[in-house]
């Protein structure tokens, strides 16, 4: 189990517990509402369990494979946390960071598949608590626990982590000094920080609804050369950072078909009602060259600005 005293004074979780970290200012505090009420979906435990019994699943005895058409809120799903799992190379030993850490999908694959401990943050507390639920249904919580909180101002101790992983979070997040500080922060020297993001490609605004907003001012995308621009300033060294953009059109594309059927799991039970609307607006986007998609691995360097690596 991870120790409490990784996550700061009140910010242990254990099973379905959840502890509040502070977000700071009353702007800050506002735009993470807005960030919060996007993701938010009333009774989504009660939602998900339902479509897992209706797939005919036991919902006392789930697995993590049960549950990955639906937890991974990520455009090319499961194929994508495989991927970033393979670029940081995850090892039993390393304590995971889960950054964004949503229902919690890319945890337990992780912790399941590799036997790591894993902390997942998130800011929307109703994510929090369907994670910490659906991770005792599957029998993960020595392994994995989940804490509310933003990830601009971490209760996490300095150097802690040996991997931040990050999936699709960063889009929400205005402030990338800050938040590449913060996960330098948190990191180990030599430690790993892995994500994906979708960036923004032609100039153009993106279709909106897609999953991470509803409108423009909860949608802050850089391009992939300002995204390893800001990594790097940051104080790392980037390792690896991939376009994955023409793999996960045809994907987009399915799962928005799936979206219109009740009794096909998949992630448009998470979306709720404008999800059909989101992942088609999602291939769109990618197929118009509005946005793309790019995954990475950078290394901590020893300097906390610019790095003295090697390109990569
Ligand atoms: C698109 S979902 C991805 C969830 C998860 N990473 C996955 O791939 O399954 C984005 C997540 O980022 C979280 N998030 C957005 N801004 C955040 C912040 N400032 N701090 C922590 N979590 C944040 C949201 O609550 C949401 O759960």
């Amino acid at each position: 189990m991870v120790a409490s005293d990784e996550a700061g004074d009140e910010a242990c979780v254990s099973g379905q517990r959840i502890c509040t970290a502070s977000t700071g200012s009353e702007m800050e505090m506002a735009s993470a509402s807005a960030i919060t009420d996007h993701y938010a979906r009333a009774g989504l435990g009660e939602v998900i369990l339902e479509a897992l019994k209706t797939a005919g699943k036991d919902i006392d005895k789930l697995t993590p494979d049960d549950l990955a058409p639906l937890d991974e809120h990520h455009p090319r799903g499961r194929s994508s946390t495989v991927d970033l799992a393979r670029l940081a190379a995850i090892k039993a030993e390393d304590r995971v960071l889960d950054l964004g850490s949503g229902i919690g999908g890319p945890s337990r694959y992780l912790a399941k598949t590799f036997g790591c401990r894993v902390l997942g943050i998130d800011l929307t507390p109703e994510f929090c608590r369907v994670a910490a639920m659906l991770t005792e249904r599957t029998g993960l919580t020595e392994k994995i626990q989940y804490q509310q909180g933003d990830a601009l101002e971490m209760a996490i101790a300095d150097q802690s982590f040996d991997v931040v992983w990050s999936q699709e979070v960063a889009m929400n997040i205005a402030d990338r000094d800050r938040l590449y500080a913060e996960i330098r922060r948190v990191l180990k020297p030599g430690g790993r920080y892995v994500f994906a993001d979708v960036v923004a490609s032609d100039g153009r605004s993106p279709h909106f609804p897609v999953p991470w907003a509803r409108e423009p001012s909860a949608s802050f995308l850089l391009t992939a050369e300002g995204t390893r621009q800001k990594i790097e300033a940051a104080g790392f060294y980037l390792r690896a950072l991939e376009d994955q953009t023409g793999d996960c059109i045809a994907q987009q594309k399915a799962r928005a078909n799936h979206a219109g059927s009740p009794a096909v799991l998949g992630i448009h039970i998470v979306l709720g009602r404008e999800g059909p609307r989101m992942l088609e607006n999602t291939a769109r986007n990618f197929e118009e060259g509005r946005t793309g998609l790019v995954q990475g691995v950078a290394v901590r360097s020893a300097e906390p600005h610019g790095s003295s690596w090697p390109r990569a």
